[in-house]
């Protein structure tokens, strides 16, 4: 069964080829524009292109059963459409909560008539790299909403339980609400990065004006949407969900765990 993984370069997608080899899976596309970049496992078959360049997918389609989408709103529908042509028999993709900024992932998956299993992470814990800047630089952390809660979710977790629904027929139909294994608050976060450098971090809370200008300066035009989605947890916080334990048999990656492992982005 040939499985093609596309943004195999990207951070989940690397290690959705990983995660495939680790279980046994020996006949592995992977999809990048620039395959010394990858650096693709031995064994892995390369196929140049992007789901941004349409007349890339027939090659890299060609004999696919079945296929790892990369979220890449601009060409969704057309991707998949090509997908449902080259007779791909399940699409497992990566979008987000439902109604959300991703949908149109999950619209695009659904109208191409291909069986599909939808991925839908929350936030992930790689998003935190927003603070390395700051605790590089220092021991004060400045961010807004320290108190409000979400369960972010490891990018390895991501990608193994993509792994695990590629390789089975039994998640047809089935979309999957992801997270870490806890709800946590932003100033938990930034104490956790803290026991994972040995240092004590001073979390310092903006409001207003102060946080706008502030995430403007860090995300740019992004900074706005990042600050409202804020308050929107503010008002729902997101609790943990067990799907990626009831999925993998074993726990999702705990934040502190996830702040361990990723020090050196703080440093
Ligand atoms: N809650 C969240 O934080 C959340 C939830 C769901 C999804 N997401 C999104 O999920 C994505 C995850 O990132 P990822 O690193 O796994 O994958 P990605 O950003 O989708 O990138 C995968 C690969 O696609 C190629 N690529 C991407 N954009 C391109 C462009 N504009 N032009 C040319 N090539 C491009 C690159 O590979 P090559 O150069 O090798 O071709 C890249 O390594 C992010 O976009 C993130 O915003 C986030």
């Amino acid at each position: 069964m040939k499985i093609l993984v596309t943004g195999a370069t990207g951070n989940v997608g690397r290690m959705v080829v990983d995660e495939l080899l680790a279980r046994g899976a020996t006949d592995v596309r992977a999809l990048t524009n620039d395959p010394a970049k990858a650096q693709l496992p031995p064994g892995v078959e390369v196929a140049r292109g992007f789901l941004g360049r349409l007349e890339t997918l027939p090659d890299a389609l060609a004999g696919v059963e079945k296929m790892y989408l990369a979220p890449h709103p601009a060409t969704v529908f057309e991707v998949c459409r090509l997908a449902a042509d080259a007779g791909v028999r399940q699409i497992v993709d990566m979008a987000g909560a439902k109604g959300g900024t991703w949908q149109v992932i999950e619209d695009g998956v659904e109208a191409s008539g291909v069986a599909y299993t939808h991925l839908e992470p929350g936030e992930f814990m790689a998003n935190s790299e927003l603070w390395s800047a700051q605790i590089a630089a220092g021991d004060v952390v400045r961010d807004a909403y320290g108190d409000v809660v979400n369960a972010p979710i490891a990018q390895e977790d991501i990608a193994a339980v993509a792994a695990e629904v590629l390789l089975s027929d039994r998640h047809a139909g089935r979309s999957y609400e992801l997270t870490g294994p806890e709800a946590l608050s932003r100033r938990q976060m930034v104490a956790a990065i803290g026991r994972a450098l040995g240092r004590d971090l001073t979390y310092v809370e903006l409001t207003g004006s102060e946080a706008r200008a502030h995430f403007e300066s860090i995300m740019g035009e992004y900074g706005e949407w990042y600050l409202d989605g804020l308050a929107q947890l503010a008002d729902h916080p997101q609790a943990a969900v067990s799907t990626v334990a009831d999925l993998l048999g074993r726990p999702a990656m705990a934040y502190e765990e996830w702040a361990r492992r990723h020090a050196d982005l703080f440093r």
